[in-house]
């Protein structure tokens, strides 16, 4: 008999249920559960609720988990994150099942964030296609190779909604709009979940940080939050809904606290809003030491914390042991109710069940699919598509994008000839050699090798005080960071652009200057980038600024400089290929920003759907609400980003303009390509409402069409506004609408826009 059918026999023999319950419905997997749990000790269902490392990669957080093995021996162990491949995966599979005493299958989680082999454009990148199919299919492909490696379970979408960008972790979400990124955060799931989690090549989701992450004061990691309910609800929560109601089997707390209180012991948000308000019947883990870190907090010491994430609604405990080492003390005090522990011990294992692991827990372990699903050409295919549409021109001054084939380009830039930073941040199994470089790209999309002259021209960042930090978290190799000095590199570059007809500049950040842990106060190309774009520029020869980074950065000494600006983000293993592709015209790009990017830090936040103030300004009046030494509005609004060719967008017409109730008006607005290249554009809907019971955002997306287009060509793109559209949250809490006009604005972003009213009235 082959090992895996002795395993089932075992399994079959232990859970009686197992045939009919893995293909039956709810009833069936509560008798299934119900029937482990009955075998269970204390000890073992404290066991399911713990979480450690297998401590491969990064250990992100104050300590890495200790004795794993023997824990999952000892039945004290539910799930292990951080490892993959199906070797490494079965070792710890074949303990728990072979040689822990009730044979419980592990989960295995982890940061599965923008792809696992292939990977993907950042997905702040991939929010800016305004593609929901397109992220769907990415999440499909992610979802495919990281189960095939042994992963049941990853720890995406991250749906924080962020305002700041001095946030590192804007790099990992859709940006500062609640609907699109609630669009997206659906998708991702659709995406990972399939059409069943019991398929092999299904992953749960675990939509995270739960709640309210991408608000941490001052954009600094790990940081408080403090916001009210209106703000909350309106803003806020919407992606994390959308994403369990799209079906997420799992979601993570969030480090910050939140009105007084940690995510991860606040009963209010993990049991009220969660289960009572929202229904949600999956499991919560906390995200990394968050239960342990409630001490920090100064919520008690390791028994009282862990016994209040508990009893709040926390399931699952990652990395601190509070739960395995406290619990059954707590129980044993009347601090924590069986019950409580029941639950928790419940989903956990309802998880377990749901992605067919009591029937076979080698379901994802299989080293041939392993073998044969990595890295396919269709999924680099997809990878190479993801990133073109990423893509957002920021600037073309005279079309000086795309370029011409037979133009010489001088590329220069401490980003261009780079594996590792293309990748981004969040990359666990993906392979930076896989990565194309911008310079390989561009060698052969030119053809001829000799059209490219490549100088690095500088280092990432030579700031003595982040290359110090940098050197002591081992993301630089220690000793001087440059590879020559800093005038000789910018001597190399300007060789080569003397011999350049364009000069391409690809500058920026590294991956680990965005992501988890890499918040900045300033967040401007680094100054030695700068120095060498200053020089580039003084040359007088057309500057095309190629971005990669993981956050909307300053840019107004760029904008007004440099003849036109690409940002690319960090577009993973295809990036170089895919920005090849677009600078030489064989792609357009259409992307569209989800974020806006300041003009200053100053500025911070910085967001389209701001709200009007009592004394909006007025360039006439002082005494309006401004700043005196710059602009209000950002650089590039929500929503932005040119293509190489013209579009004109029309004012919208609206097929009625006073309505009743429940009816339904239409929008139409005619887009015409009025330059000389194919291309697509993102007609976006906006309705704002000047006259409410509360205030209301100056304006809220409400819907978009991507419309692509022949030179000359028109289409006619049609938007239903529904009384949905027309919703917010009053003081109350209720979601309802209040009658009214509404201005309906429609154009190619945020604040390009044309508009027409219309008068809507509640039904009789
Ligand atoms: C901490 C991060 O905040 C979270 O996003 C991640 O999933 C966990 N560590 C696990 O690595």
């Amino acid at each position: 008999m082959q090992p895996r059918s002795i395993v089932f026999v075992l399994l079959a023999s232990l859970f009686p249920f197992l045939g009919k319950a893995q293909s039956g419905g709810h009833a069936a997997m509560d008798q299934f559960v119900s029937g482990l749990m009955k075998k269970m000790t204390l000890d073992e269902k404290i066991g399911q609720l713990n979480l450690p490392t297998g401590g491969n990669f990064t250990i992100t957080g104050p300590q890495p988990s200790q004795d794993v093995e023997d824990k999952i021996r000892k039945g004290e162990v539910g799930g292990v994150f951080s490892i993959y491949t199906p070797e490494a995966i079965r070792k710890e599979q074949d303990i728990a099942v072979h040689e822990s005493r009730l044979h419980i299958p592990l989960i295995i989680g982890l940061d599965v964030i923008h792809g696992h082999k292939t990977i993907f454009p950042i997905p702040l990148g991939m929010s800016c296609t305004w593609d929901t199919t397109l992220i769907e299919d990415a999440a499909r492909i992610a979802a495919t190779e990281a189960s095939a490696d042994g992963v049941d379970w990853v720890f995406s979408p991250m749906v924080d909604i962020a305002r700041d960008p001095r946030w590192g972790r804007v790099a990992e979400g859709s940006g500062e709009d609640p609907w699109l990124g609630s669009l997206i955060a659906a998708a991702v799931v659709r995406g990972y979940q399939g059409k069943s989690l019991e398929d092999t090549n299904t992953v749960m989701a675990c939509v995270k940080h739960f709640a309210l992450y991408g608000a941490v004061e001052g954009g600094r990691e790990y940081n408080s939050v403090d916001m009210s309910p209106l703000k909350m609800y309106q803003y806020y929560l919407p992606p994390y809904h959308a994403a369990l109601e799209a079906g997420a089997g799992s979601i993570m707390t969030s480090f910050n606290d939140l009105d007084g209180l940690p995510s991860t012991a606040n009963h209010w948000l993990l049991t009220d809003l969660l289960r009572k308000q929202w229904g949600f019947r999956g499991f919560v883990v906390s995200d990394y030491t968050a239960v342990s870190e409630l001490s920090n907090h100064g919520l008690g010491d390791l028994q009282a914390v862990s016994a209040r994430a508990l009893k709040a609604g926390t399931d699952m405990d990652m990395v601190s042991e509070g739960f395995l080492k406290t619990l059954k003390k707590s129980v044993q005090e009347g601090k924590v109710s069986m019950a409580d522990i029941d639950r928790a011990c419940r989903l956990v294992l309802e998880a377990k069940y749901k992605l067919g692991l009591f029937k076979n827990p080698y379901l994802r372990i299989n080293e041939q699919r392993a073998h044969a699903s990595m890295t396919t050409p269709e999924s680099l295919e997809m990878a190479k598509k993801v990133a073109e549409h990423s893509f957002v021109l920021l600037k073309n001054e005279n079309q000086t994008l795309p370029l011409s084939r037979s133009s010489t380009i001088a590329l220069v830039g401490p980003l261009a000839d780079d594996q590792d930073d293309l990748q981004g941040a969040w990359v666990l199994a993906g392979d930076p050699k896989k990565v194309i470089t911008i310079r390989q790209g561009l060698d052969q999309a030119a053809g001829d090798s000799s059209r490219v002259i490549y100088a690095r021209g500088s280092d990432i960042t030579d700031d003595p005080f982040m290359v110090e930090k940098m050197i002591r978290y081992h993301l630089l190799p220690p000793g001087p960071p440059r590879q020559k000095d800093s005038a000789g590199m910018v001597r190399e570059a300007l060789q080569a652009a003397s011999k350049a007809d364009v000069i391409v500049a690809v500058l920026g950040e590294s991956e680990s200057m965005s992501g988890e842990a890499a918040s900045r106060s300033d967040i401007g190309i680094p100054a030695c980038q700068e120095s060498l774009l200053h020089a580039l520029v003084a040359t007088g020869k057309p500057v095309v600024l190629v971005l990669v980074n993981g956050r909307p950065l300053t840019l107004p000494w760029e904008e007004s400089h440099c003849a036109a600006i690409l940002e690319t983000w960090a577009g993973g293993t295809e990036g170089g290929a895919a920005i090849a592709d677009v600078l030489y015209g064989a792609y357009n790009p259409s992307g569209k920003l989800t974020m806006s990017f300041p003009l200053s830090v100053g500025q911070i936040p910085v967001y389209y759907n701001h709200k009007n103030t009592g004394r909006p300004f007025d360039p006439n009046n002082k005494y309006t609400s401004q700043y005196l030494d710059i602009p209000n509005d950002p650089l590039f609004p929500f929503g932005f980003g040119l293509s190489y060719t013209s579009f004109s967008c029309s004012a919208p017409s609206l097929d009625r303009t006073r309505l009743t109730g429940d009816q339904q008006a239409v929008a139409t607005v005619t887009v015409t390509n009025t330059g000389k290249y194919p291309g697509t554009e993102t007609v976006q809907l906006y309705i704002s409402q000047p006259t409410a019971t509360l205030t209301r955002s100056v304006e809220d997306l409400k819907g978009f069409r991507k419309v692509f287009l022949e030179p000359g060509k028109s289409a006619q793109v049609r938007f239903t506004i529904t009384p949905d559209d027309l919703k917010y949250y009053h003081m109350n809490l209720d979601y309802d609408w209040d009658p009214g006009t509404f201005i309906i604005r429609t154009g190619p972003n945020s604040r390009d826009v044309q508009s027409a009213s219309l008068v809507w009235k509640k039904g009789p």
